[in-house]
């Protein structure tokens, strides 16, 4: 069968014509958003921290907080790299097709358009300076993918896809992908783990 026919069609809750509150918005595996929520506080990231020549996009709390934790990092001798953040619907429907088409149906590394964080404009996937670590299951054992799980949620992000939730969310783990919730929610959330 073409990937076309494995695109959900969601059922959103709303319109969504606002921006979502930060650390609250519904979206997971089940939940979809609506295809044109786009956030109006979009921000370019800080080209020093973006991984190759161009634009992401962030709303504009979440790209602060990215960037303070970028430079934190970087004061111990880390170098971490953005590579994806904000993803529209468009862009997300592309994805999802090659990864049907390459994987099949049962693919469990991207979401569908409409369900995934990245449409939020608060999610990230970052890496170092090793091309070898993008996207790879080995990244969280590097120095900066273990400095994230020790660190990120004192920037208010918080690792979506772990070794423990799999089953829960649908999705094996993403050492790379991150979520923005501030610093209150990510402390939270972590403590629930
Ligand atoms: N890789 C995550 C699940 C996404 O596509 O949003
Ligand atoms: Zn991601």
């Amino acid at each position: 069968a073409p990937a076309e026919f494995f695109v959900r069609v969601g059922r959103p809750r709303g319109t969504a014509r606002a921006n979502l509150p930060i650390g609250a918005e519904p979206v997971d595996r089940d939940t979809a958003l609506p295809p044109d929520y786009v956030p109006s506080d979009l921000v370019p990231v800080a080209e020093e921290f973006v991984l190759g020549p161009r634009t992401i996009l962030l709303r504009r709390e979440a790209a602060e907080a990215l960037e303070n934790m970028l430079r934190a990092a970087r004061r111990e001798g880390l170098e971490l790299r953005i590579f994806s953040g904000f993803r529209d619907f468009a862009t997300q429907r592309r994805l999802y097709l090659e990864a049907v088409a390459r994987q099949g149906p049962k693919q469990n590394g991207t979401a569908s358009p409409g369900y995934s964080e990245h449409q939020l404009g608060t999610t990230v996937d970052l890496t170092n300076r090793d091309p070898a670590m993008i996207l790879s299951s080995h990244f969280g054992e590097t120095p900066e993918g273990l400095w994230l799980f020790r660190r990120a949620s004192e920037f208010g992000f918080i690792h979506s896809y772990t070794e423990e939730n799999t089953e829960e969310v649908g999705y094996k783990p993403e050492p790379w992908h991150l979520r923005y919730v501030g610093r209150e929610r990510a402390s939270e959330l972590l403590a629930q783990r």
